[in-house]
Formats: C-alpha cells, sequence, structure tokens
C-alpha cells in the first residue's frame, strides 16, 4: 500500500502495544497531513484520556518503542503531545517509484476478492427513465468501475420493470396503434407519451379496461402470442435505455439485463420456501412475511406482501426471488442496491426477509446505497418548465449544447472535430460529476452553470486540469517520463506527491463506504496541490536537468492519477482542451 499512512498506523499500532500492552492494540493512532510537518499523530491525547496520564507523556512512551528505521527522518514531540512525523526522503521517492512504475497508480489488488452484484439503473420499460434512474446509473457504474479496478468480481444488473399489471394495458395499447406505429414511438424513446395514452384509454373506455385485464390473465398465463407482443414492447425501450446509456458512457451492457421478468420462474420456489421456514402466513386474503423488528405506526407487524389478494405477484416478491437467485446460485458476496432513498424501507425488510430464511448470512452481506433527489432551481422536484419529467436523452442533447459553448470560449483554437469531442466529454462529465460529487444521501440542485463551470470542484476544473499538464508535454516537445526517479525537495512539490500516494486508499474507502464523492473530493484536492506545486515550481525551467525531469515525472504521474480517477467515475480525460 503506498500510502504511508498505512505503514506509519501500523508503526503506532505496534508501539503502542509494546508500550501499554495488548488491550490498547486498538486504538486509533489518529494520523493526518500537518503543516508543521509530513504527518502529525495524534494518539496520546485519547490514550492519556483513558489512562488518566499527561498526553505529552504518553506521547513520549509511544515514541520510545516506536520503529520507523528506514520510514521517517523526524519524529517530533510538539504541544500537548502531538507527534510529528517527516518522512525520510528515500523512503517517499521509493513509494513514488513503486506507484508510477507498476501501472497501477498504488491501486492494490484486494487481499480478498469478493463477487460483488451491483444491481443499478432499473428503470421501467414502456416509461421514460426518470432523474431517480440517473443518479442510480451514473452512482452505480462509478462504484461498479472502483470495485472491479480493485480486483472484486463485479456482475452488473439491471433490475428492469418489465412485469405487472400494467402490460395489460400497454399491450393493447400497442395492438391499437398498431405494431409498427407503436415501435416507431417506443424506439424514439417517447416512452411517457406511449404510457400514458394507455393509461387514459384504460381510465375512460371501460372495453379497453376489461381487455387489458384479460390481456393481463393470458399474459401471466404465458399466452405464446401475448408473450410476443410482450417481448416486442420490452425490446423496443430496452433498444432506448441502451441509447442512453451510450450517449452517458455506462458500462451496462443487454447482457446485464435481469428484468422482474427473469424471476418469474423462481417465484413458486420462493413463496414455497418461505411456507416451509414458517416466514409466511396469510392475511387479509394476502400472503404476508413479517419481519421482525418492522412496525407500523399503532405498532403493528408491517407485511411485505409475497402474494396479492389477487393471486398476483409484485415487487416485493420479485426482489426476494432476486436476493435468493444472487446469494443461493450465483453465490455472491456483496449485494449493493443503488435505489433512491424512498424504497430504503422496502429493502430493509427485503434483506431481513432473506436473514430469517438463512440465505443472507455473513460474510455475505446486501447493503442499499440510498441516494436524494435532484432538485430544480426552485428546490422543488427537477421538472421540465411544463411540470413534465426530464427526458434524458433532451437533458443530454442540452448538456453537450451548453458545453459547446464553454468549450468554444476557453479554446477557439481547436479545431471542430476535436471541440465537438471535448463538448460532449464535458457535457457528460459536468452532469455526472455534479451527482457524483455531492454525498449521494442528500439532495442536489441541478443547476446547469455550476456543473459547467471551470473553476470549483467540477468536472470541466478536473478534465482541464488533465489537459493542462498534457500540454506542458506538449509545448516542451517531451516524452512523458517513465521509470524517472522522483525527489521531493520544495514544500510544494512534497504536498503533491504525499497526494498522489493517497490514489489507491482513497479508492478503498469508496469502495467501503460506497461514497464516489470521496474520490471526486480527493481529485478536486490533487489538482489543488498540482496547481500551487505548479505555481512555486518550475518545471521546465528547473535549475537542473536532474531536477526538471524528477518534476516533469511527478507532472506525469498527477495527470495519470487525474485521468485514471475520472475515468473510474465514468468520465472521460481528454488529451488537450
Ligand atoms: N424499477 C425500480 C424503480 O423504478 C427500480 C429497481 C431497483 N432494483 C431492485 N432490485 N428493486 O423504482
Amino acid at each position: 500500500m503506498a500510502d504511508p499512512v498505512h505503514a506509519l498506523s501500523r508503526a503506532f499500532q505496534e508501539a503502542i502495544t509494546a508500550a501499554f500492552g495488548a488491550e490498547h492494540a486498538g486504538a486509533d493512532p489518529s494520523l493526518r497531513r500537518s503543516s508543521h510537518a509530513d504527518y502529525q499523530a495524534n494518539a496520546a491525547m485519547a490514550l492519556g484520556k483513558r489512562l488518566g496520564r499527561p498526553p505529552r507523556e504518553v506521547a513520549a512512551a509511544i515514541v520510545g518503542a516506536l520503529q520507523l528505521g528506514g520510514i521517517c527522518r523526524k519524529v517530533e514531540i510538539a504541544g500537548p503531545g502531538f507527534v510529528n512525523l517527516t518522512l525520510e526522503d528515500a523512503y517517499l521517492t521509493r513509494e513514488l517509484a513503486d506507484t508510477a512504475s507498476s501501472g497501477r497508480l498504488g491501486i492494490a489488488p484486494a487481499a480478498q476478492p469478493e463477487t460483488v452484484i451491483v444491481d443499478y439503473s432499473g428503470p421501467n420499460a414502456a416509461k421514460e427513465m426518470h432523474v431517480g434512474h440517473l443518479r442510480s446509473t451514473i452512482i452505480g457504474d462509478a462504484l461498479a468501475r472502483v470495485l472491479e479496478a480493485l480486483g472484486h468480481r463485479v456482475i452488473r444488473q439491471n433490475h428492469l420493470g418489465d412485469w405487472g399489471t400494467p402490460f395489460g394495458m400497454l399491450i393493447e395499447h400497442m395492438l391499437d396503434l398498431g405494431e409498427a406505429a407503436a415501435s416507431q414511438e417506443l424506439s424514439v424513446g417517447d416512452l411517457d407519451a406511449f404510457y400514458r395514452q394507455a393509461r387514459a384509454k384504460f381510465d375512460g373506455d371501460p372495453a379497453f379496461a376489461e381487455r387489458s385485464r384479460r390481456r393481463v390473465v393470458r399474459l401471466q398465463g404465458g399466452d405464446e402470442q401475448t408473450l410476443g407482443l410482450w417481448r416486442q414492447l420490452v425490446r423496443e425501450s430496452t433498444r432506448y435505455f441502451e441509447s442512453v446509456y451510450r450517449r452517458l458512457g455506462v458500462t451496462l451492457t443487454e447482457a446485464d439485463f435481469a428484468g422482474e421478468s427473469f424471476y418469474n420462474p423462481m417465484l413458486l420456489d420462493v413463496l414455497a420456501e418461505l411456507g416451509q421456514k414458517g416466514l409466511a402466513r396469510e392475511s387479509e386474503g394476502a400472503l404476508c412475511v413479517f419481519p421482525a423488528g418492522f412496525t407500523g405506526k399503532g405498532g403493528e407487524p408491517l407485511p411485505l406482501i409475497v402474494r396479492k389478494q389477487d393471486g398476483g405477484y409484485g415487487y416485493a416478491t420479485t426482489d426476494l426471488a432476486a436476493i435468493r437467485h444472487r446469494l443461493t446460485t450465483v453465490g455472491a458476496q456483496r449485494l449493493i442496491y443503488v435505489v433512491g432513498a424512498p424504497q430504503s424501507q422496502h429493502f430493509a425488510m427485503v434483506f431481513a426477509t432473506a436473514r430469517e430464511a438463512g440465505w443472507l448470512r455473513p460474510p455475505a452481506r446486501a447493503e442499499h446505497v440510498a441516494f436524494g433527489s435532484v432538485l430544480g432551481a426552485d428546490k422543488k422536484m427537477f421538472k421540465t418548465r411544463s411540470g413534465d419529467t426530464v427526458k434524458l436523452s433532451d437533458l443530454l442533447d442540452e448538456a453537450v449544447e451548453r458545453a459547446t459553448k464553454v468549450v468554444r470560449e476557453k479554446n477557439p483554437e481547436l479545431d471542430a472535430e476535436a471541440a465537438g469531442a471535448v463538448a460532449r466529454a464535458v457535457g457528460v462529465g459536468a452532469v455526472k460529476y455534479a451527482d457524483l460529487s455531492s454525498d449521494r444521501i442528500k439532495d442536489y440542485v441541478f443547476d446547469w452553470d455550476r456543473m459547467l463551470a471551470f473553476e470549483g470542484n467540477t468536472a470541466p476544473y478536473l478534465m482541464y486540469a488533465h489537459a493542462r499538464i498534457r500540454s506542458i508535454f506538449r509545448k516542451a516537445g517531451v516524452e512523458s517520463p517513465r521509470g524517472v526517479g522522483i525527489t521531493v525537495g520544495e514544500p510544494a512539490e512534497r504536498a503533491l506527491a504525499l497526494e498522489l500516494l493517497r490514489f489507491g486508499a482513497v479508492l478503498e474507502d469508496v469502495a467501503a463506504t460506497l461514497e464516489p464523492h470521496r474520490l471526486c473530493g480527493y481529485l478536486f484536492e490533487l489538482a489543488g496541490s498540482f496547481t500551487t506545486f505548479y505555481e512555486r515550481c518550475p518545471v521546465l525551467r528547473a535549475e537542473s536537468e536532474e531536477v526538471r525531469r524528477s518534476r516533469l515525472a511527478l507532472c506525469d504521474l498527477t495527470a495519470e492519477v487525474l485521468a485514471k480517477g475520472l475515468g473510474l467515475l465514468g468520465i472521460e480525460a481528454p488529451e488537450r482542451m
């Protein structure tokens, strides 16, 4: 692990154990960057309190036992008991060389690679994807990429809503329109109009409603002709979703689609097993599971309905079949559901039921990666001016259009083709980054000007920082140096180097917390450290050839980490902008 904090933490833990006994082995060394040295450890504060001894004395005992030979050149106790640490230059050079040479940039493969299922996107057939699906798609894709980079086996699953009672009316509406006309409407992504028309007829025309109900019965009964029509309907909307994925540059493919209908053949088995295990019982004509610990307002147990009164199966039944399949058939150790916060209770109940049924057992675990809403400038739900759901393809058109202006202003010299490609990358990148960089559980305001700005924690800022470093090499007509030793002297140079060494640890943090904004924050800080370095330390005009080469190597490594980090967020990093 390249981040020196790891080696230092370990050394502190050993010293604390040596000085105060194994019962304190777990004490937090509390290491952070310091303005007085490279790092400072504040362990003695908490430990002193616990031991009832002055922190300075505790710090002295720790330092006395510390074995930092080869890692630190200076260890000093300061103030009430902080321990200031300065790394050995050779150690820093070695860690930087390690980071740069392996091409892995300090990303260490997980000691225990897991099979991880990431359930994301999950739009509903014959309905427009809404911004909630957009968030799920963007966040889920970033998490899948990060987990993969750490060596886990990632299985992407797109839990498409492709089954249920609305399909009766949707199929009848398709027949009324004529299959060709219906296909046309669906494939261009006019899904909401299609759905609304069907709904209006269902509500206003009793004969149509009756036909729709009979159609549902035939669909569920496995009638071949009906299934054919249903498949066609799903295929057309799937095609539209795929076109959105391509434009967004997300890694979901057709092979990752496992819609609700995929679990139909498993539903009876799931019910039978829940019955056998005494987990399901009749309640008001429906079959329900009552997982422990979930109660309604009046304290009554809350049901998870697994078979409705009319004999049909719903969202909960399908998710139970899916979790059982993922754990017992696929054998995944980690299940990640990237779905909006309003479904928190649903997932908590599904997970609890899976635990009671014995499907979900440690070390396997299930996590609901919840997220907040996207708001408009008025702080209300993000909608079009007419109050409709924002159509994703329109949103992406607008993003690229706005980015085109911004890119042209920034660099009028870029030729038309390059400018077009950069505008696409900036537009899509800005939308994604705005989403990923905010703490996902919070709502965020969708603001074109802010997300497209070249200042602040934005995609254009980071993309530009990367392109600017690449331009240093282009302008000087030098190749990116590989295998050149980096030696750090100046404080700004040192700060940049220490920041670079954190990359792998940041990815591990994202994998553990499933919070992509931590990676965004890191890249933003890295770009800031680079700017300070570049202002203070001449690169091409460095005082000696050796320093020049070392600094060029530092620039190159920064560009690599920025590009890799953006890539893991699903954002392109063009060479020039
Ligand atoms: N189709 C669902 C919706 O639009 C999202 C599916 C999420 N995944 C799941 N396994 N339930 O709300």
